[in-house]
């Protein structure tokens, strides 16, 4: 048994959601390194561009396409295309992550017409592209789909680590959170016998230069006693989607430091 090749990418076509985001990028640099064909699927054109020609100077395999994951009507054309287009899809990454400019608002302010949007844009385009993706890889025999979820899809938030500063998380994000979870397990069982892998990663707070008091808070809070970084995240995702995690699907993979531990 050769255990590091396992670990490679070589040779697989893998498409990343929101891949030039704070854990996109890192997540396509980490398959790039890892030797895949990646495709980065993105509304923001010029970050696309852009780590697409700086990972293809370093020698790798990154096409850029313009990608819209709430263009719910087009899904399924457009993920046709880019399969007619790349060939296959052996991984497929949801790590997307759309938002209305009110999503910050607090639970009181809370308009409906915003929570529907939300739920829309980010629960209906990840179920509805991971049906599609789903099919596809059983026509291929196989594949490897990973949604993006959340510690708050799994536990309650601690609204204590929000003291003292402006900050909130949504209602909407563990609705969205918890669904995208208990979705995964349903396509994994649905389509486990055709050889189709179906997981969610759930990272815990990402440090991105929070407000100082919060990120005390919430390292307080975390047994490894800091927030995670998306490299943490990115290592995760790699090891998920390849071959070394080949009996592992419908699994919730806790990134978090620990933070569901407790
Ligand atoms: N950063 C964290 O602390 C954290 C923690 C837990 C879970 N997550 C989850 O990880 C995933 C990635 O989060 P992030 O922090 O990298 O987010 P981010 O906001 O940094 O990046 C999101 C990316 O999605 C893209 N995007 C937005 N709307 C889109 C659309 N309609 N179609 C295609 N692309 C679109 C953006 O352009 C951006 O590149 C999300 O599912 C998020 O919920 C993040």
């Amino acid at each position: 048994m050769k255990y590091m090749n396992k670990f490679s990418m070589s040779g697989k076509t893998v498409f990343i959601t929101g891949g030039v985001g704070l854990l996109g990028t890192e997540i396509t640099k980490a398959f790039s390194e890892a030797k895949a064909n990646v495709v980065i699927l993105d509304i923001d054109k010029s970050k696309g561009q852009k780590l697409t020609l700086d990972l293809k100077k370093i020698g790798g395999d990154v096409e850029f396409e313009e990608f819209d994951i709430t263009d719910l009507k087009n899904i399924d054309k457009n993920i046709d295309k880019l399969c007619s287009k790349y060939g296959r899809i052996d991984v497929w990454i949801n790590a997307a992550y759309p938002r209305t400019r009110d999503w910050s608002d607090k639970l009181e302010d809370l308009k409906l017409e915003s929570w529907q949007k939300n739920v829309d844009a980010h629960l209906n385009s990840y179920s509805w592209i991971s049906r599609k993706v789903c099919l596809i890889m059983k026509d291929q025999k196989g594949g490897s789909l990973i949604n993006f979820g959340s510690i708050y899809g799994v536990v309650g938030n601690n609204f204590a680590v929000y003291e003292g500063t402006t900050m909130t998380s949504p209602m909407a994000y563990a609705a969205i959170k918890g669904g995208i979870i208990n979705l995964s397990r349903y396509l994994a069982s649905y389509f486990g016998k055709f050889n189709v892998r179906v997981n969610t990663v759930c990272p815990g707070g990402i440090f991105d230069n929070q407000n100082e008091v919060f990120v005390k808070n919430y390292s307080k809070n975390t047994p490894l006693n800091r927030m995670g970084t998306p490299e943490e995240i990115a290592s995760a995702t790699l090891f998920l989607a390849s071959d070394a995690a080949s009996y592992i699907t419908g699994i919730t993979l806790m990134v978090d430091g620990g933070w569901t531990a407790i």
